[in-house]
């Protein structure tokens, strides 16, 4: 169980200036648009999970912080300097929140410099010597239109020594970092020597993952366009295992430890007959394993169709040598490719026909401009994340829980890692969806 003091968002202090944000509200007569601090975000969404916390009173249930903006600011903006930096794999949307975040820090704060950092972490080490990148709105024109990220990036984290000497040298007031969860632990450990350096930055973080697997966060920014680009794969291997006799399409799709695209991409076309995840064990040999279930489908409808997330099947390729990426990532294995090649072998053995079709659109899902329904979630992180960075928040990421945007404290938006409840609705649809057996063997 979460604790309400895990919940707590750490702040620099008092906010003191009215911001001309605040002046574009005054304008409108309006005060609606600010953020009442004490309005928060409940932790659980059913009163059944706030009873089963027993005789807690409201004002004790955990609960997360509202997002949006502050009546008092805590960064004087004419003196601020922000610096963004992008980390770790692509992810759609990107660029979508760069250019978000220089617009809003330019037009509604209209602070005094924005620096770009290349390359991920590198950008601020003095090692890698990368130049940074003025960032003014008129740079960040229309990079919305395209895939990857404007700045570069990397993985892999650096000296946080070094990095507060570069934030110190360049006078940077605020870092936002857009990572993934290897990165906010890079961000925290920068905040940490901050902090030891008594200093005054913000270390706020945007959370990227096309896996949608971070916890306390309903659905990561990219994730949309990743499975809807997933989806193009699925129906080419459709079209191609209906074509032929005995056709057999496998798709697998990124997913690191979660099978989250695998699940949405499989139920948006409705055509998957089996799916794959790493949350949901299941054997591939033995009567009613995966590969009789596969030949008996095959056998009713004359061609099958299997979507595997890449995390899936792992255990099969155990005795290959373990590869970890600049991240820490243990590199996965090519379970797909090995579930053909061993489809392939079952069928030849079984004296059998089968004519497999294995698509692997890899990078392609993640390396597309953000849809407009990420775009316009880019956006408004983005705008939660200056908000919460010029109020004075630290060492938080900005996120959406039940329909609205809150700050989750870093330290726990890293503890742990969403997955696909395999006792829960979505893995219920998916079952429903493709008539598998819940287990195989
Ligand atoms: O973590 C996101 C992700 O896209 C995973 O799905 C995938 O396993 C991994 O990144 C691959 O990224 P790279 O090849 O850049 O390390």
């Amino acid at each position: 169980m979460v604790e309400h003091e895990d919940l707590q968002v750490k702040s620099l202090g008092a906010g003191r200036l009215d911001s001309p944000l605040s002046q574009l509200l005054a304008e409108r007569r309006t005060s609606l648009h600010y953020v009442d601090e004490s309005d928060r975000v409940l932790f659980d969404d059913t009163v059944g999970l706030a009873a089963a916390r027993g005789s807690a009173a409201i004002e004790d249930l955990p609960s997360f912080e509202p997002g949006g903006p502050r009546r008092r600011i805590y960064f004087d903006p004419a003196k601020t300097n922000v610096g963004i930096v992008t980390c770790g794999g692509l992810c759609p949307g990107l660029n979508d929140v760069i250019r978000a975040l220089v617009l809003e820090l330019s037009n509604h704060y209209r602070v005094n410099r924005i620096v770009g950092f290349r390359n991920g972490f590198q950008g601020l080490s003095s090692r890698y010597r990368h130049p940074t990148v003025e960032l003014r709105p008129e740079t960040v024109e229309r990079i919305n239109e395209y895939g990857g990220t404007i700045l570069g990036t990397s993985r892999g984290n650096q000296d946080p020594e070094d990095i507060v000497d570069c934030l110190e040298m360049l006078g940077i007031n605020v870092l936002i970092v857009i990572g993934g969860d290897g990165s906010m632990r890079g961000a925290l450990s920068i905040a940490d020597v901050i902090a030891q350096r008594e200093r005054r930055i913000a270390v706020v973080g945007v959370p990227k993952t096309i896996d949608n697997d971070i916890p306390y966060i309903e659905q990561s920014f990219g994730f949309q366009t990743a499975f809807a680009k997933a989806t193009e794969a699925i129906r080419a291997a459709h079209v191609e295992a209906t074509a032929v006799p005995n056709g057999i399409g496998v798709v697998q799709l990124m997913g690191r430890h979660c099978g989250f695209i695998a699940c949405y991409a499989a139920l948006a076309n409705n055509d998957a007959d089996f799916v794959l995840i790493p949350e949901v064990p299941f054997t591939l040999d033995g009567e009613n394993g995966f590969l009789d279930q596969l030949r008996r489908r095959v056998a009713e409808r004359g061609h099958a169709l299997v979507v595997v997330a890449e995390g899936a099947g792992q255990e099969y390729l155990q005795d290959a040598p373990k590869r970890l990426d600049a991240s820490g990532n243990q590199k996965l294995h090519d379970f797909g490719e090995y579930l053909r090649r061993r489809i392939g072998d079952y069928f030849t053995e079984m004296r059998e026909d089968a004519n497999i079709r294995y698509i692997n659109p890899s990078y392609a899902i993640r390396s597309v401009p953000a849809d407009p329904y990420d775009g316009v979630y880019c956006i408004r992180l983005a705008q939660a994340a200056v908000h919460a960075a010029m109020a004075g928040r630290t060492e938080m990421v900005v996120g959406r829980w039940r329909g609205r945007f809150v700050h989750v404290p870093m330290q726990l938006a890293i503890g742990t890692r969403n997955q696909v409840d395999p006792e829960g609705d979505l893995w219920l649809s998916v079952l429903e969806a493709t008539g598998q057996p819940t287990r195989f063997a």
